[in-house]
């Protein structure tokens, strides 16, 4: 059948003094292989520049520009989805063992390659190392999950039978996809929807954020690489008013895969749905946005794991995730106990350079920086603040540092409770008892992860039933889902609960065809 054993890829060990010398070194060779340089857009399968190039600074301190990318015209833009349509005209009906095989070796050549692009995110968008190797791990698991999907979805499903005829199910891909991605995983996120996509027999109009384009661009190189054929990504990058709503809009554009902001996933999902003159479909949005996500610690609960999960899962690249934790709902009798654990962890944490690897990095622009204090700012007419709330101290180096902050006594009505603020800010909310808990965890217009600490079985139980989210974690932090495994992806205006990594995901890329056959 194709499926081989599968296991995660581990990850690297930074307490290892070799390995340290051998990360230390991979940043050493991408400032002196990539620092500097230009890089094309890819359009039908050529290297292209536009009409002018952006640079890419280095959110540490943004005085640094890392690399320089093209802004893509109009023209392009037409060019690179005439090409697509083009090129799924043969990859249509390439064999699904052609793609697995692709994909395996796509994993050998980023296996070989994880601490180079470590290095490369850490310039970009400002993750730690274990934060960068998490998502190039991740990378890695995508190419292999994509691989065993792409065969699986490829034998059908079986149907009830009839007498008189033979009939089958098959699925078929829907055209070009064009695939919207954040800065937050700029590696993990447009890989994985790019994979669903190609898996399935589509061709891909790949557009990365602005801030990351080159995590991007050196998956889409590993994949040519790899063997696949070279109209079937075209790699765009640019301005939003030539690559925004023209994409969206284009009639040639048969499903949009996105990831990013509420905000601009509804204005996706609503421009999507007009058909445009010369459109011969419908289109299928998928949208995956933002998260409010709460931990709920009951009064039995292992108050240390909790502590330590939640630390991690609000402070890891400084809250920069859909999934991070940014509400803590606690059962008034652990309260203070709690907070103060919490608080005891959060304080050690050591704001720096990502590069040397220290806890807490910048946030990805100094502008964000400064929406995240305005929020800070107003938090503190409402609630208590307990820890952090500050701008830290960085030198002469210019990049948006927020300390790790923590507020309690948050009312659920408040903005810290309700809003995502995509920063290291923590709101601690008082639960009467785990029930009320649970309420107040599910009293959020997201549903994306959620956290729940208890030993009791029974409250385990309800949480499994009442939590209102797509990816539940009972007594565990509820970032760093793993593809194959913790299919991802949320309800309400988290989005379409598309589950990446998941089961299903290939489904979003295809259509059924029923085959009634008589003899
Ligand atoms: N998949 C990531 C996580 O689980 C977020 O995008 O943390």
């Amino acid at each position: 059948e194709g499926f081989l054993p599968f296991e995660h890829e581990p990850y690297f060990n930074f307490r290892d003094e070799a390995t340290v010398q051998a990360q230390r070194a991979a940043f050493q060779q991408v400032r002196e292989q990539y620092v500097g340089r230009t890089f094309p857009l890819i359009v039908n399968g050529q290297p292209a520049q536009g009409s002018g190039t952006f640079e890419v600074r280095n959110p540490a301190d943004t005085r640094e520009v890392v690399w320089q990318f093209q802004n893509a015209t109009p023209e392009q833009l037409q060019q690179a989805v005439q090409a697509a349509q083009r090129a799924f005209e043969d990859w249509r009906f390439s064999d699904p063992f052609q793609r697995a095989s692709i994909f395996k070796r796509a994993a050998e050549l980023l296996r070989a390659r994880r601490l180079e692009l470590n290095a490369v995110m850490t310039l970009e968008n400002g993750k730690n190392w274990p934060e960068a190797d998490g998502e190039v791990a991740e990378s890695v698991d995508h190419f292999e999950v994509f691989a065993r999907e792409a065969l699986r979805w490829a034998q059908g499903k079986p149907v009830y039978p009839m007498p008189d005829e033979h009939v089958t199910t098959v699925y078929e891909p829907l055209g070009v996809v064009a695939c919207i991605s954040p800065w937050n995983f700029p590696s993990a996120i447009p890989l994985g929807m790019a994979l669903g996509a190609i898996a399935a027999g589509n061709t891909v109009i790949w557009k990365p954020a602005r801030e990351t384009p080159l995590s991007s661009y050196l998956m889409v190189e590993l994949l040519f690489e790899a063997g696949l054929p070279r109209g079937v990504i075209q790699f765009l990058t640019g301005t939003d008013d030539v690559l925004g709503d023209p994409l969206v809009d284009h009639p040639g554009v048969r499903m949009i895969a996105f990831t990013g902001s509420k905000e601009i996933g509804c204005r996706i999902y609503e421009r999507a749905a007009k058909v445009q003159p010369g459109q011969r479909w419908l289109k299928r949005v998928m949208a995956e946005m933002g998260g409010k996500d709460p931990t709920v610690v009951c009064a039995d609960g292992d108050l240390d794991a909790a502590a330590q999960g939640i630390v991690q899962a609000a402070f890891g690249y400084a809250g920069q995730k859909c999934s991070a934790c940014s509400r803590v709902i606690v059962e008034e009798s652990v309260h203070d106990a709690l907070l103060e654990k919490v608080t005891a962890l959060a304080r050690q944490l050591k704001v720096g350079l990502p590069e040397d690897n220290a806890d807490l990095g910048p946030v990805i622009h100094t502008g964000s920086a400064q929406r995240i204090m305005g929020f800070v700012e107003r938090g503190q007419q409402s609630a208590r603040l307990v820890l952090g709330g500050e701008v830290p101290d960085m030198g002469e180096r210019q990049g948006g540092y927020v300390a790790p902050t923590i507020f309690a006594d948050v009312p659920p009505s408040d903005p810290l409770f309700q809003e995502e603020i995509f920063g290291p800010v923590l709101a601690f909310t008082k639960a009467r008892d785990w029930q009320h808990a649970i309420e107040l965890a599910n009293d959020s217009e997201y549903g994306l992860t959620a956290a729940f600490y208890s030993r009791d079985p029974r409250k385990i139980e309800e949480a499994r039933r009442r939590i209102h989210v797509g990816n539940l974690y009972i007594n565990r932090k509820c970032t760093g889902a793993l593809s194959g495994t913790h299919a991802f992806g949320g309800y309400g205006m988290s989005g379409t609960n598309a589950k990446v990594g998941g089961p299903d995901y290939l489904f979003w890329f295809l259509q059924t065809k029923t085959i009634a056959q008589r003899y």
